[in-house]
């Protein structure tokens, strides 16, 4: 009996909205791509799915932002995307997009399906409306405050900061993102999903779902207890796919309701491209099919309620066998944040290292049951501590010796010690503990097992001494040799999930064919007296100065994402009436003087063409007196005089302050007494 398994794995479509970062490849597409990886190397039937969601608010947002449409924007970021993962070795098997025409018709068969078997409720109602913009303000075109945790940030549809899922009209304080104004309230009318209704057959499912990660469960439950609720499965929008109902004219899906049927749609055009257009039956309509979703914490509602209540209804579609989500990455101890800088974008990293490195630095820190942090110093320890000293030395130093002191072949096996059959069955033994560890999603804990048998294999060459055994004891030191090349080809196949450009190189340098599969991984892999080939470094170490770029990169930008909110507030209008009373002048400073007993005070000789003033000014911190003579300002000649420190101030100098607090002059090139209007 062939225990060969239909798996068919999908990651959360990224909005095309602008490029990916770190957390994203933390979140929703390393782990997949370890555990298709895996599975593949299992024979298992595997197809990977993913795909650009380019619908929904937080495109035509970006669009707005740029000045753009909203094509313009998802054309841009699903080749950039798309290009990014290939780069990270992210294998999926199609990378289809949402504003496809397959995905426009599956999305409407869909609806249409459920709107003829009487599932939709429709509602009319009030809701947010701009009417400076003349819109609705669905999802994240209203900001407001959190009326669960207080957060001010908060979107219409989510709070980012809590995780609750939100209707806009729930915000307190709502402001429009478009105008800033206070929306009103309009009546519209929109077809909602009644949650609350299947709720019952909705748990019975959700009890039946075995091994599901308690981050992921706990999250689940706790909206089942607080009792679902109706859900729009429409909006008031020009972008997206059009409702395909007549009396719904001008209306598009709810981008939830669309973008995860982009997982079929894509894998349509996956059966298309194959020449085999129903294939995609097999994996979405044959119960045999174990399906997972592999998201961010922020995706799990939609993915374990409302995509499996879609499904459901239709009828005849597979529902998740799990949906492993993870939880937040962190950077340097912050929150991610693109609008604050606060992020490591993947094509910026490509430009310094390796994406293998990346792959085993993140996933060894991933946040697979609570947020978890990536620091640029932890990744140089990761690369230099772990990568190089242990997997990349003791795979240097095994090819090595084999070169020089064994002709290149790999030596026999002759009356093996103790600790040579211990060390060749921690093969085997660490085989079965990465097993269960991918078959279970505990990544970080599959990647540290395989690290670990590279541990075992440094300790074992190091105990074992070969270079004090190749002369007195050559059946000895024949023996590391053999042992020692068994774990590298054996380190060579277990890495290949997470290291799958570098082991491809090691693979090379063994004579390992492609096409091995992991039941292939045994203590036994190479064959006695093959030629083995000396290994070039597999890994170099990062230095430090490395690392201080990257914090420096990463502070920069901070400040530079920081500097604008810092400019103050603009005042109120004045009359221009009261603007030309102001008699402004240019002019020159002539002598300057700090007054002793003040800290910030300069006494100034001015010219303003039709007479001289003394000015007193509160510049000493800035400027030094000295340096004034010369200087081209700009005066207000018409205020009432004023005494400071006994000196009586005939006017003002006009200065600008900047967001450091740093005060500059506003200059003019214009003769001195020319006016200002
Ligand atoms: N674009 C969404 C996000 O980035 C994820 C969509 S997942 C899908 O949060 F299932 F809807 F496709
Ligand atoms: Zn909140």
């Amino acid at each position: 009996m062939s225990d060969k398994k239909r798996i068919l794995v999908t990651s959360a479509l990224p909005y095309a909205n602008g490029p990916l970062h770190l957390g994203h490849l933390a979140g929703a597409y390393l782990t997949p791509d370890l555990y298709v990886r895996y599975k593949r190397l299992k024979e298992d039937d595997v197809l990977f799915i993913c795909g650009s969601d380019e619908h929904g608010v937080p495109i035509t947002i970006a669009a707005e932002k740029e000045g753009v449409s909203p094509q313009d924007i998802v054309d841009r970021y699903h080749e950039m995307n798309k290009k990014v993962f290939e780069e990270f070795g992210i294998t999926f098997d199609y990378y289809g997009r949402t504003s496809s025409k397959t995905h426009r018709e599956t999305s409407q068969e869909f609806f249409k399906t459920l709107y003829d078997k009487g599932f939709f409720k429709k509602k009319t109602e009030e809701q947010l409306y701009d009417p400076t913009s003349d819109m609705f303000l669905p999802d994240r075109y209203v900001k407001g405050t959190c009326p669960n945790c207080g957060y001010e940030e908060a979107y219409g549809d989510q709070c980012e900061n809590c995780g609750t899922s939100l209707s806009p009209t729930e915000l307190k304080n709502p402001k429009s993102a478009l105008s800033g104004e206070t929306p009103e309230l309009k009546k519209t009318e929109h077809w909602y999903m009644p949650l609350g209704e299947v709720q019952p057959e909705l748990e019975k499912w959700i009890d039946s779902r075995e091994n599901w990660k308690p981050n992921v469960m706990g999250q689940v439950k706790s909206w089942l207890n607080d009792g679902l609720a109706d859900r729009a499965a429409t909006r008031d929008l020009k972008w997206g796919v059009p409702v395909p109902l007549d009396e719904a004219e001008g209306k598009v899906l709810y981008v939830w309701f669309d973008a995860p049927i982009g997982y079929i749609s894509a894998t349509k055009e996956w059966a298309m491209e194959k020449g085999n257009s129903d294939e995609w039956k097999t994996y979405w309509q044959d119960n045999d099919t174990e399906l997972y979703h592999f998201i961010g914490k922020d995706n799990i509602v939609f993915h374990c309620i409302m995509f499996p209540v879609v499904l459901m209804e239709h009828g005849d579609y597979v529902l998740p066998k799990n949906v492993p989500a993870n939880e937040f990455l962190n950077l340097e101890g912050k929150k991610l944040s693109t609008s604050r800088g606060w992020a490591v974008w993947l094509h910026e990293y490509l430009e310094d290292f390796e994406p293998d490195l990346l792959r085993y630095a993140l996933g060894v820190t991933l946040p697979e049951s609570k947020d978890s942090d990536f620091s640029w110093k932890d990744f140089q320890n990761r690369v230099n501590g772990e990568l190089a000293d242990v997997l990349g030395n003791f795979v240097f130093r095994a090819l090595s010796f084999t070169q020089k002191f064994a002709g290149g072949k790999i030596p026999k096996l002759i009356e093996p010690s103790d600790l040579d059959k211990e060390t060749l069955s921690a093969i085997t033994e660490q085989k079965q503990k990465i097993t269960q560890a991918y078959e279970n999603f505990r990544f970080k804990e599959a990647i540290n097992e395989t690290m670990q048998l590279a541990r075992i294999g440094n300790r074992y060459f190091t105990e074992t001494e070969p270079w004090r055994t190749r002369k007195s004891e050559p059946l000895k030191c024949g023996n590391t040799l053999h042992v020692s090349l068994q774990i590298t080809a054996a380190l060579a196949l277990l890495f290949e999930p997470v290291l799958p450009a570098k082991m491809k190189t090691l693979r090379a340098q063994l004579g390992i064919n492609e096409g091995f599969s992991w039941n292939d991984i045994n203590s036994s892999i190479l064959p006695d007296d093959e030629s083995v080939k000396q290994g070039e470094i597999l890994f170099t170490k990062i230095e430090d100065e490395e690392i201080d770029h990257q914090l420096q990169k990463l502070k920069d930008r901070a400040e530079a994402a920081d500097s604008t909110p810092d400019v103050p507030e603009l005042k109120e209008n004045i009359d221009f009436g009261d603007f030309m009373k102001l008699d402004l002048r240019a002019g020159k400073v002539l002598t300057a003087q700090k007054i002793e007993k003040s800290n910030k005070l300069i006494k100034l000789e001015v010219d303003i063409g039709l007479e001289q003033r003394t000015i007193v000014s509160g510049i000493a911190n800035d400027f030094d007196a000295e340096n004034l003579p010369g200087q081209k300002v700009v005066v207000v000649a018409n205020l009432a005089p004023k005494k400071l420190m006994g000196v009586e101030s005939q006017g003002m100098i006009l200065m600008a302050e900047d967001p450091e607090g740093n005060l500059k002059f506003a200059e003019t090139d214009a003769e001195a007494g020319s006016p200002i209007t």
